[in-house]
């Protein structure tokens, strides 16, 4: 193979960024990879769209199939988000005999074990660091870095958007209106942001956390969820006044009865170190018992943060195509382990 050729599906916030790292970064990547990367197609709802991008008018369809059905298009990068969609368009690439990386949290969570059975199937590569933590390589971690420990219990703020209303409301007074306007416009907010101040997208990473660090299936439903509406008036200031922040967190934890696994508002204290995570910015506490207590902290959502997650895995993928181990992975074998929910 002399150059890699990839197939973008969408161009919004995190599409718009692979694109720029692809194309800003190339002389990088032709150097990592001895060969170079270009995206040929990108699939959009509207061609006629003005934007900002290096990309020729011509590589921009409506057409799925022209992509698809292209022989010399290696890889599928999947950044359109949404469901039923999205979860067609990898189930079809991975068909078609091509690798998928994916930052799809919603169709991970969802639909995760069966995607990642369909492409053992088909022998092809699915990828999706980008489904947690925006540009923090949470996924690798607990799959390569902390494989040989025995993960106890996992809490963080895994939600970009709540924890940067949380931080205006804090820091600068602003109204949870403002703040979530203002998370919207910077393009960290989910399309319908329902999701992020419900706890549902922060429920979806957890799930996809949960099933890695400690190797079993998580569900949607094993995940006990209270959204930002819980919090009251006057909470962020009882907080401040004795010595704690409020945080949408995360938290997984496993013993000898099963594992719990909850997303809700909880009061952190100060001299905690999630209690400093602000912003956009996610950290995830793992505790391992080889370890100990280990902390990942990073930018949570956003354009290029996210795209970086997704071009590392472009470069995992191209390495694995240009070795001939694409779709090659050792597999353990899952534990079954019950998944406890008393407290919804
Ligand atoms: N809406 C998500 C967040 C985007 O705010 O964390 C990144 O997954």
């Amino acid at each position: 193979k002399n150059e890699i050729t990839i197939g973008l599906l969408g161009f919004g916030v995190v599409g718009g960024g692979v694109a720029t790292i692809l194309h800003d970064h190339q002389d990088d990547l032709s150097y990592k990879l001895g060969v170079p990367v270009k995206i040929k197609k990108v699939l959009v709802k509207d061609t006629t769209k003005k934007r900002d991008t290096a990309l020729a008018p011509e590589t921009f369809t409506t057409d799925y199939d022209a992509i698809i059905d292209d022989p010399s298009i290696d890889l599928i990068v999947e950044v359109m988000g949404g469901t039923t969609e999205a979860k067609q368009a990898i189930e079809r690439a991975l068909r078609a005999g091509k690798g998928v990386v994916t930052a799809n949290k919603d169709v991970m969570a969802e639909s995760g074990f069966e995607l990642l059975k369909l492409a053992d199937e088909n022998k092809c590569d699915l990828f999706y660091e980008a489904s947690v933590g925006g540009g923090i390589p949470l996924i690798r971690t607990l799959e390569d870095g902390l494989a040989s420990d025995r993960i106890r219990a996992l809490t963080g703020i895994v939600n970009g958007t709540t924890n940067f209303i949380l931080t205006k409301m804090k820091l600068e007074k602003k109204t949870y209106e403002e703040a979530l306007a203002e998370a919207t416009e910077l393009g960290f907010a989910e399309s319908d942001p329902s999701a992020d101040v419900d706890g549902i997208d922060a429920a979806r990473k957890m799930v996809i956390l949960a099933s890695l660090a400690f190797s079993t299936e998580v569900h949607m439903d094993d995940v006990f969820v209270r959204g930002m509406d819980v919090i009251q008036d006057g909470d962020l200031e009882l907080a401040e006044h004795f010595g704690y922040t409020v945080k949408m967190a995360g938290s997984a934890k496993k013993d000898e009865d099963g594992i719990e696994v909850a997303v809700e508002p909880v009061f952190i204290q100060n001299s905690h170190p999630l209690a400093s995570v602000n912003n956009e910015f996610n950290a995830v506490y793992v505790y391992g018992d080889a370890v100990g207590e280990t902390m990942f902290y990073g930018p949570g959502a956003g354009s290029l943060p996210t795209a970086t997650s997704v071009t590392g895995d472009v470069i995992a993928a191209c390495r694995n195509l240009l070795l001939g181990v694409n779709g090659k992975r050792v597999h353990a074998p899952q534990f079954t382990c019950e998944v406890k929910n008393d407290s919804q």
